[in-house]
């Protein structure tokens, strides 16, 4: 499909990753085990594990499968993988480095030379391709030993060693990597805390929004810190916040249902991204605080560094729109990335429930833009989806192209709306391990890999019908969809 409306010059067309779904070698060269590590596989298993406040932070192998542990052996693979993008013309590359590679506790002083020597090699192999790299310095990996000994983000000692961590990376890779991004997804936090924030839930439900919106507010701190040291370090470097966002609906036209699909929107989309971007707490968050007995403890100097240390630029992943009413109960609806919603009529969803709107994503994208002002960047989207390699060794991924075609044609109408959209880098370009399920099979990738839920398989690489599809579009500049 041709397509009328054109892209930027320079359009920093990608995929994304993580560190602990892609990379494996979970426990070589020094890394110490980060919260991924410890996370079972196996359909809903992990789905329980994040609402479960008793959960054993530990790894049984004879109970359970870890799949995060050999993930997709990038860590040994890497150069033929990154071959793959090259040939697929990426331009950019997100992925993130797992904290725990680099301090495997999190609290040491010195870091683990092994672990920036493999960081060292994978940002060289993208700059021999001239592709550009996008670092996330946490994607849902924060060290156990953080976790366990000082409950992971509620601790503000947590900031000191962040900051520890950041410096070792900004200055090793100074000369390497210009684009920055400092938490993933991190209103992810208000939903599932284990993850993004490193503690599993409480019970009481203000303790937990108590310890929640504390965690929060230590990371903010975290993110204007690392903000500040990037600029100190990289002056020419460019910072970002990460949010998961998903315009909020209103069920019907009822404006008890529009004001509640507007709190959800503010909360949910936009307060960690006004923290963010504005350098100042939004005025609408006291009354849930009040509601929710929240104090958070703000120290002398902690509002004059979230207002230094704004970032540049939002980035942030896109899978779905939410469509809310008041008194919708979880039972009642669809599942979703993180948080999902009730069912909307008007959409179909994927194999793993997730409504698929491509207008959506041209609404949240006029909405970010409006509401900021600055560039923006999608550095997620993707359809997870049971793919089949066919008789004749091929995988006719039609439906991956079709959803991926609509959204980036829904890119196309938001940048003639009159949005600054700088790059986009799909999820997972080639199948990597999921987060939310921790399964192999729910796949997004234009690269196959031979591998399993249990862990069977050979780990070949086998590109998909996608594959040429993408290479196309980042060859015609987003013009031949
Ligand atoms: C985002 C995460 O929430 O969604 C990724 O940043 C994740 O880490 C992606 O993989 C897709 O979710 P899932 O559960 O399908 O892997």
């Amino acid at each position: 499909m041709s397509n009328t409306k054109s892209f930027p010059k320079g359009f920093l067309w990608g995929g994304a990753t993580a560190a602990n779904q892609i990379e494996g070698a979970y426990n070589e060269d020094g890394k110490g085990l980060n919260i991924a590590d410890v996370l079972p596989g196996g359909g809903k298993i992990r789905q329980i594990v994040r609402k479960d406040h008793s959960f054993e932070l530990n790894i049984d192998q004879e109970k359970y499968h870890y799949p995060n542990h050999l993930a997709i052996d990038f860590y040994h693979r890497y150069k033929e993988d990154i071959a793959l993008f090259a040939e697929m013309g990426f331009k950019t590359y997100r992925m993130s480095i797992a904290w725990s590679r680099i301090f495997p506790n999190g609290d040491e002083l010195e870091p683990n030379e092994k672990g920036l020597e493999f960081y060292d090699n994978v940002i060289d192999e993208l700059i021999k391709y001239n592709i550009e790299p996008v670092v996330t310095l946490s994607h849902y990996e924060m060290p156990l030993h953080l976790v366990k000994e000082y409950g992971g983000w509620r601790s503000r000692k947590v900031i000191e060693f962040f900051e520890r961590y950041v410096t070792v990376v900004l200055d090793r890779y100074k000369n390497k990597v210009k684009y920055w991004l400092t938490f993933n997804e991190i209103n992810a936090g208000l939903k599932i805390p284990l993850f993004s924030l490193g503690f599993l839930p409480l019970k009481d439900e203000d303790e937990n929004k108590q310890a929640t919106f504390q965690g929060l507010h230590h990371q903010f701190l975290a993110s204007a810190k690392a903000v500040k040291l990037a600029h100190e370090i990289i002056p020419d470097s460019i910072v970002g916040c990460m949010l998961i966002s998903a315009p909020v609906y209103p069920y019907d036209s009822n404006p008890e249902n529009v004001m509640y699909a507007l709190e959800e929107s503010q909360i949910f989309n936009f307060f960690c991204g006004d923290v963010h971007v504005r350098g100042v707490y939004p005025t609408y968050i006291d009354k849930h605080w009040k509601k929710h007995n929240v104090k958070l403890e703000i120290e002398d100097g902690d509002l004059e560094l979230l207002k230094e240390g704004t970032v540049d630029f939002i980035s942030f992943s896109y899978y779905m729109s939410r469509t809310e009413r008041v008194g919708r109960t979880e039972a009642d609806g669809r599942p979703g990335n993180v948080i999902g919603g009730a069912a909307n009529p008007f959409l179909k969803a994927s194999d793993w429930g997730w409504e698929i709107d491509p207008t959506g994503l041209r609404i949240i994208l006029n909405e970010l833009y409006d509401r900021y002002q600055k560039p923006l960047m999608i550095v997620e989207n993707g359809l997870g989806a049971y793919d089949k390699v066919d008789e004749n060794g091929t995988i006719q991924d039609d439906y991956r192209i079709d959803y991926l075609r609509s959204h980036i044609s829904a890119m196309a109408d938001a940048i003639e709306d009159g949005v600054d959209l700088i790059g986009y880098t799909s999820w997972g370009p080639i199948d990597i391990v999921s987060a939310g399920t921790g399964e192999m099979e729910k796949r997004y990738g234009f690269i196959y890999v031979d591998l399993d839920n249990e862990g069977n398989g050979t780990l070949e690489r086998k590109k998909k019908k996608s594959f040429d599809w993408y290479k196309k579009v980042i060859e015609t500049n987003g013009q031949e969809l």
